[in-house]
């Protein structure tokens, strides 16, 4: 019903409006995607910075001579609080940065928030690499994080309502694609930093950073801002123009209906982050902070920071292990690819519940081969288990990377209903970049204790995350985005225990209703249904 089944390109059973697949959508995702890049940027450059000698000479010399005398295990070397803040003070920055970039997003739009990230990644980057001391590189990191928590707020939110329900997934994931490579770049960008002599090679390494920021910011610039957004900010006019421009077609009209009704909906709501705890926003909420804590369980990070510590922890010798991390994030961003082409497809169940099988015997196999060989001190892992292990991070990493990568932000993003939408996304970023924190602040100190047990650890939480997906995680495939209260979660056999509190008072009959029935289309919130 919902959604009109007029589209001539509508797949089975009419549940799509009609949209083309235009370049100016492609573009806009593009551009608007590169925040993850700088994202992805940021985690990735911290591991390899903090292995450079130079580096920790000058902003941690107590670590540095920790790693010169070698007289610690290998498991705790790099255990300090210091160093470890300077990786996770971002994420901290990040977290409260996104309840203003909540306020942002609604009121002057996606497109503004995106810029606002820019601005911030550009000082945070400039302070970095001309870090004269540990001030100014700390304070450079947490401009850094605003920059991550305005970015992670409106980018996934823009990617999801700018495009055609039937390829939302796989656009969406183009944000996810920019992680990774971002991460990649940083690796590389290390692995050739960390050969310069003359001590500035860490500071190449934290301003080549600038290259992703200035992206997003002309990025930003560039982009229009989504219909969705236009219409929630009272512009009818240009959110209609802006929606057939996208859409690249005239018969826009059951669309816009659906977005008048959805930015009606919305503005009643006066205290967003009240109204996200309303019971009837239960079920979206339970899976968005779920998803983003199971998605930092996974153990992801731990890899993805330390990989370069983790690998030297191993006995690789500091080069090697540079390079080891660099197959790991091509590995990353090609598993990213087949996400992309599979997401709207396969659906997003069968990606996480196939990657929650892998993960684990993954983390399994690798705590294992650890276990019997990594012995405390010994420096040199036999060369046919180091190579075993860096399968295992791979085939781990691959799983992660079609699964909780991009569908961790991906979900969130698509199910909220645009009244809770950016209040519903920022809770999800701050969940995400706190978890993010814990695991980066609590790694090294982890890996020094539980030593190999820190897999078996990760791998329970990968157990009990493929349950949650089984019995709790609905399909959002093909769905259109208005529409996932009426389609999905009314009819999931747990969820909509907690849809009978829909109060009248918010859903007074549509204004545009017997516009709306000229066209054929009703809508996602018809109350006459629920009497
Ligand atoms: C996660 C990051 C992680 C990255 C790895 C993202 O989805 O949010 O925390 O580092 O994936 O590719």
């Amino acid at each position: 019903m919902a959604g009109g089944g007029l589209s001539a390109s509508a797949p089975a059973a009419g549940v799509e409006f009609e949209a083309k697949i235009t370049p100016i959508v492609i573009i806009s995702c593009i551009m608007a995607a590169t925040g993850g890049l700088m994202f992805g940027y940021d985690v990735g450059v911290s591991g390899g910075v903090t292995a450079m000698p130079d580096f920790l000479e000058k902003f941690f010399p107590v670590v540095y001579r920790k790693t010169q005398e070698d007289l610690d295990s290998n498991y705790c070397k790099y255990d300090n609080q210091g160093l470890q803040l300077f990786t996770s003070s971002l994420y901290l920055a990040g977290l409260t940065a996104t309840f203003f970039a909540s306020y942002t997003t609604r009121v002057l739009g996606r497109r503004l928030t995106m810029l606002i990230a820019g601005i911030f990644f550009i000082v945070g980057v400039v302070l970095n690499a001309g870090a004269q001391d540990l001030a100014m590189l700390i304070i450079g990191r947490i401009l850094l994080g605003c920059g991550v928590g305005f970015a992670n707020q409106a980018v996934p939110l823009f990617l999801s309502e700018i495009a055609p329900t039937r390829i939302r997934g796989g656009l969406n994931i183009l944000f996810q694609l920019n992680v990774t490579i971002g991460i990649l770049f940083a690796n590389l960008v290390n692995y050739g930093t960390a050969k310069i002599k003359g001590g500035w090679g860490w500071r190449l390494s934290l301003g080549l950073a600038g290259i992703p920021a200035l992206l997003l910011t002309i990025g930003a610039l560039f982009v229009v801002d989504t219909p969705n957004s236009l219409i929630e900010r009272g512009r009818l006019e240009q959110g209609k123009a802006v929606l057939r421009k996208i859409r690249g077609t005239d018969n826009i009209e059951p669309e816009y209906l659906e977005l008048v009704e959805a930015s009606r909906i919305a503005k009643e709501v006066k205290h967003p982050f009240r109204n996200l705890l309303k019971r009837r926003n239960r079920p979206q909420l339970i899976i968005a902070v779920a998803l983003q804590i199971f998605q930092q369980f996974t153990g992801i990070n731990a890899i993805m920071f330390y990989a370069p510590v983790l690998f030297d922890t191993l006995g690789f010798g500091s080069d090697a292990s540079l390079y080891s991390t660099v197959i790991t994030g091509a590995v990353n961003v090609v598993s990213t690819m087949v996400s992309i082409y599979s997401v709207d497809k396969l659906g997003r169940r069968v990606l996480l519940l196939e990657a929650g099988i892998q993960m684990f015997l993954s983390q399994i196999v690798m705590a294992i081969i650890l276990g019997i060989k990594v012995t405390d001190n010994s420096n040199d892992l036999h060369s046919a288990y180091a190579i075993a292990v860096v399968i295992m991070i791979c085939t781990f990493i691959s799983a992660f990377a079609w699964s909780w990568g991009p569908l961790g932000w991906l979900i969130p993003s698509e199910t909220f209903p645009l009244e809770t939408r950016s209040a519903g996304q920022s809770v999800t970023v701050c969940v995400n970049l706190l978890f993010t924190f814990v695991i980066a602040q609590a790694f090294l100190s982890m890996l020094c204790h539980l030593k190999y047990g820190i897999f078996i650890f990760f791998s329970g939480w990968v157990l009990i995350m493929s349950f949650f997906v089984l019995f709790l995680l609905p399909e959002t495939k093909n769905i259109p985005i208005e529409e996932m209260t009426e389609r999905v979660w009314k009819r999931h056999w747990l969820w909509k225990r907690f849809m009978d509190d829909y109060d009248y008072e918010d859903v007074l009959p549509p204004i545009n209703d017997i516009e709306a029935k000229k066209n054929g289309h009703t809508n996602g919130f018809d109350p006459a249904s629920q009497l």
